[in-house]
């Protein structure tokens, strides 16, 4: 077992991090912070909706699944099975939800959640552990830094870094057959977990995967004007990259939004951890892509691609648009002024429409879910204009770091 110096800067660096991010209780909150401003109050309004609408959607969800959709058109709530990449969302949304209002029903739901998933620390199948085992567990240990969330995410991170290839560089995202090796953009959401895991155990193991993860992400994924690829497939013997294209958005050559997001996301998480330029510059280019971008609506929610052939006539995506709210309220911290200035605008821009009355649920409608008008993948013609657990677990995160 190696033990480095930035072990210490990653412990220092996880107290902000995002799955880990540190909130409070709803008094305190309101108290701390004096939220008097229109923003504020809609968001108390939406952190409240969403607590009413977790209730309902508990007794929705049918007994050992977790939430994945609803259907409005056929009021049809859709389970999945704690394999399915979205199953952590759950209880790290109720976990977030009960630390604004503490609520013990919340909390209680959350526990029956988080023992249901803990099987999938031992999931070798899949490079999406970070989002299932980090936002639920990972929350839960901030919480309550107990021993047994301690090793459930350690052997998570012990299972995600099986995925990895020394030859390529980077985890594999999807298993496919023999001779390729894909990669997508996504997978940057996935590293935190390994930072936590070498912060934790002391082992630079995760650490190093993580950051030749992201490396060879930077290299091979973005293009010219600082957009991503979705998807890229390696030779897996020889590292070289075969194939640029796109699985979820509107084609090889376009910019998938939900994956500008996640870059965003991803690489303001790397600069957090390690306080490399390199990876801040990436952060800031990404950011600058999307918000400068001719396609990018006034009210912010972006097209569910920026390049879809009848903007303005195509579908939003409220995920993407939660997730790049996050992640903009934390990459202003780590710039200049005029920038932090644009950024948290923009940001506040974003969650204000998505906590207005097109994007939040009614109470009692929705399938319980929070948040309205999610694209999950419109090739393969499922969920679309439908909630996500996605959608709801990083809007409730941008509220909590816009209220502080
Ligand atoms: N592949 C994960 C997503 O839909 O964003």
């Amino acid at each position: 077992m190696k033990k480095h110096w930035y072990v210490f800067l990653i412990t220092a660096g996880m107290m902000a991090a995002s799955c880990g991010q540190n909130t409070n209780n709803k008094d305190k909150i309101e108290k701390e912070t004096e939220v008097v401003d229109g923003l504020g109050n809609q968001i108390g309004q939406a952190l409240d909706r969403a607590a009413v609408q977790y209730k309902h959607m508990m007794t929705l969800l049918p007994e050992g699944e977790f939430p994945k959709t609803y259907h409005p058109k056929t009021d049809k709530f859709e389970g999945s099975g704690s394999g399915w990449w979205c199953s952590g969302f759950y209880p790290g949304t109720l976990l977030y939800l009960n630390e604004y209002n503490a609520d013990k029903v919340l909390k209680g739901e959350a526990d029956r959640a988080l023992d249901l998933l803990k099987k999938e620390q031992y999931n070798t199948s899949t490079h999406d552990l970070g989002f299932m085992m980090y936002c639920s567990f990972g929350n839960a240990f901030r919480l309550d830094p107990k021993p047994e969330y301690k090793e459930i995410l350690i052997q998570s991170a012990q299972s995600l870094s099986t995925r990895f290839s020394e030859k390529v560089g980077a985890i594999k995202s999807w298993d496919s057959k023999e001779g390729d090796f894909l990669v997508i953009i996504d997978n940057m959401m996935n590293l935190e977990l390994l930072f936590w895991a070498t912060a934790a155990t002391g082992d630079s193991t995760y650490y190093d995967i993580a950051i030749k993860h992201a490396d060879t992400t930077l290299k091979n994924h973005f293009r010219e004007d600082h957009s991503s690829y979705h998807v890229l497939n390696y030779d897996p013997e020889t590292g070289e990259v075969n194939k640029k294209r796109t699985a979820q958005g509107y084609a090889d050559e376009s910019a998938w939004a939900r994956g500008q997001a996640w870059g965003l996301y991803g690489y303001t998480v790397m600069y957090r951890v390690t306080k490399e330029q390199k990876y801040l510059d990436q952060a800031v280019a990404i950011a600058d892509f999307v918000l400068n971008h001719p396609n990018m609506p006034e009210d912010k929610v972006p097209y569910w691609d920026f390049d879809a052939p009848n903007i303005p006539d195509e579908l939003r995506d409220s995920s993407a648009g939660a997730i790049m709210a996050s992640a903009l309220l934390e990459l202003a911290e780590y710039v200049e002024a005029g920038k932090a200035e644009k950024y948290g605008q923009d940001a506040k821009q974003m969650i204000n429409t998505l906590t207005g009355p097109e994007y939040i649920a009614a109470e009692g409608t929705n399938g319980g879910f929070l948040l309205k008008h999610g694209v999950g993948h419109i090739p393969e013609n499922s969920e679309i204009d439908v909630p996500l657990t996605y959608g709801d677990y990083y809007l409730v995160e941008a509220m909590l770091r816009y209220l502080q």
